[in-house]
């Protein structure tokens, strides 16, 4: 076990351990919009900055090392972590955070008080619906790469890639084509894990001719898998 400090609180966390999970582990909860437990850790979106032995740093990333004295609550911290939202949410149109909305995203908006107010101007849509199964908003990609990290670290299907260069980064099928044209095999992991809704599974029936199985809505033991084993 490693012993660290987190806002003065002891605490003992595995070996292997992030700061994010010694956090946790004291009940503290950081805003987090690139991780996902089940990946490795990117420490993209600076959401989740913290202080350790004074340094600022992602907190994700960072592992737990013996002794350190981490800080979360100074209000640097917070208006730090309040701006990396803020900056993605500005990139984004406002059905992002539309009303009733449900991604991680508008949880984490609706938890810091960050509003509309800096969204960027609506747009027609920016869409990838080729694939019956998958739906692919653009706009609402903020290259947080998750669903690249669960199609190849735990699908183990390698069928998307980040294309484009700074804030244009978004996510595409990596054959270069249409979704419907890519090596996707509709597990449903990027669906599950994107936190802002950029894809989705359609509505029922919308993309689905005849000639295609109707989809089913099953139980499934395993979280992210489409293809329904329970
Ligand atoms: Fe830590 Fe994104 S959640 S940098």
């Amino acid at each position: 076990m490693t012993r660290l400090r987190v806002d003065g609180v002891p605490v003992d966390v595995c070996e292997g351990a992030s700061l994010l999970d010694a956090v946790r582990a004291v009940g503290t909860e950081l805003p987090t919009l690139c991780h996902d437990d089940r990946l490795r850790p990117a420490g993209s979106c600076r959401t989740c900055l913290v202080r350790a032995d004074g340094r600022v740093t992602a907190a994700c990333v960072t592992p737990a090392a013996p002794g350190t004295n981490v800080t979360t609550a100074q209000q640097d911290l917070r208006d730090l972590r309040r701006d990396a939202v803020e900056l993605i949410v500005s990139a984004l149109p406002p059905r992002a955070l539309t009303a009733g909305r449900r991604s991680e995203l508008a949880e984490t908006c609706r938890t810091l008080g960050i509003t509309l107010g800096k969204a960027a101007p609506e747009t027609s849509g920016n869409r990838d619906d080729s694939h019956p199964y998958i739906e692919l908003d653009r706009d609402l990609c903020i290259a947080c790469g998750r669903c690249v990290r669960m199609c190849d670290d735990v699908q183990g299907t390698f069928a998307l890639t980040l294309t484009g260069r700074g804030a244009d980064t978004v996510v595409a099928p990596g054959t270069g084509g249409p979704w419907a044209q890519s090596d996707c095999v509709a597990c449903g992991g990027c669906v599950d894990t994107c936190p802002t809704g950029a894809i989705t599974h359609p509505g029922p029936g919308r993309g689905i001719t005849t000639a295609q199985p109707q989809p089913e809505q099953v139980r499934t033991t395993c979280g992210y898998c489409g293809v329904g084993c329970a």
